[in-house]
Parts: C-alpha cells; structure tokens; sequence
C-alpha cells in the first residue's frame, strides 16, 4: 500500500476501527485469526481492489470492513440450531442490523447490501452491486484456508469441524468388529 493509500484508508475506516463494539471483535475467534484482523484485511483488500477499478470504493470499503459485524462470538454459542439458523446463514443479516445500529450514518442501501449477500450462495439472492460482488469474492479468498482443508467447511456454516481423528476410529471399529468374529 503506498502512503496516500494508507492516509485514505485509515481516513476511511478509523471512526469504525476505533469504536468500542467494533475493538471487542479483537476477542472472537475467526477460523485461524481474530474477527477484528479479518475483517480489517477484506476491507483492506477491497480498498485497493475497488480504488484502482474505479467502483464506489468508499462504500465497498466500509462494506467489507462491516461485513461480519454480527451480534455475538458464535463459536461461545452452544446452543443447538436448526440447519438454517446456523452462523453461515443468518450472520449477514445479523451484521447488517448490527452496524445499522452502531453505525448508521455509514450503512445507505448500498452498504446494507455488501454486507447482506456476502455470503453468497448460502445467501440465495445474489450480490445487487459490483461492490457487494467484490467484497463476497475477497471475503472468501481471505478465507482460503476454509476451501483448502474441506475438514473446517462444515464450521464455514456453523457446524462443528469433522474430527481429525475421524480415520482412526473408523479404523479401531473396523478391528473391534473383526475381534467380535
Ligand atoms: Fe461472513
Ligand atoms: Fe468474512
């Protein structure tokens, strides 16, 4: 990022960066990082992506910065849901209501859609924007590593990840049915 990119960017997102209820995301866990970080790096991403296309890169940004700004640390959450209440499904709205709420001097129908349909194709209505289409693509090229170890999809949706040890119990049941033989 060169100077007058950084100066922009934090210009952009400081208010929001700074805000208490946006600072506690530093505590939620988020695949292998923070929240807070996550975050920070899609809109960072989208920054550049969108400056240099010349989309509304103001609103992508703040988009991207707010779009998994739900209510709560999910993953400290156990209580049981139905398949469709799973965190992958209702997060998006959850964010949109939630920075409405802390920010709404930021969210117009623009940002408010970034935020809803990044998590297109569980979302089933696509991306309305070119911004919400970018920040839905940044988003899970950040969360590459999701897509690279198919084991940590089910948590992607907000089901516990498949256990490593899945093999080798596999195993041990197939030894214990022969030994009942
Ligand atoms: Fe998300
Ligand atoms: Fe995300």
């Amino acid at each position: 990022m060169r100077k007058e990119e950084k100066a922009e960017f934090y210009y952009l997102v400081n208010e929001i960066i700074k805000h208490q209820e946006f600072q506690k995301r530093k505590e939620y866990l988020h695949h292998e990082d923070n929240l807070y970080n996550h975050c920070y790096q899609v809109a960072k991403i989208t920054f550049l992506i969108s400056r240099k296309l010349k989309l509304d890169y103001k609103k992508a940004t703040i988009g991207a910065l707010l779009h998994d700004f739900y209510y709560e640390d999910w993953q400290k959450n156990k209580k049981r849901k139905s398949f469709l209440k799973l965190h992958g499904f209702v997060h998006a709205k959850e964010a949109k209501e939630n920075a409405q709420y802390y920010f709404p001097s930021y969210v117009d129908k623009k940002v408010s859609n970034i935020i809803e349909r990044h998590m297109f194709p569980l979302t089933l209505k696509p991306p309305l924007y070119l911004e919400s289409w970018l920040v839905c693509f940044v988003d899970k090229c950040v969360s590459i590593t999701i897509f690279k170890n198919p084991r940590k999809l089910p948590k992607y949706i907000g089901l516990k990840e498949l256990k490593k040890n899945g093999k080798n119990n596999s195993r041990r049941c197939h030894r214990s049915w022969h030994r009942r033989d």
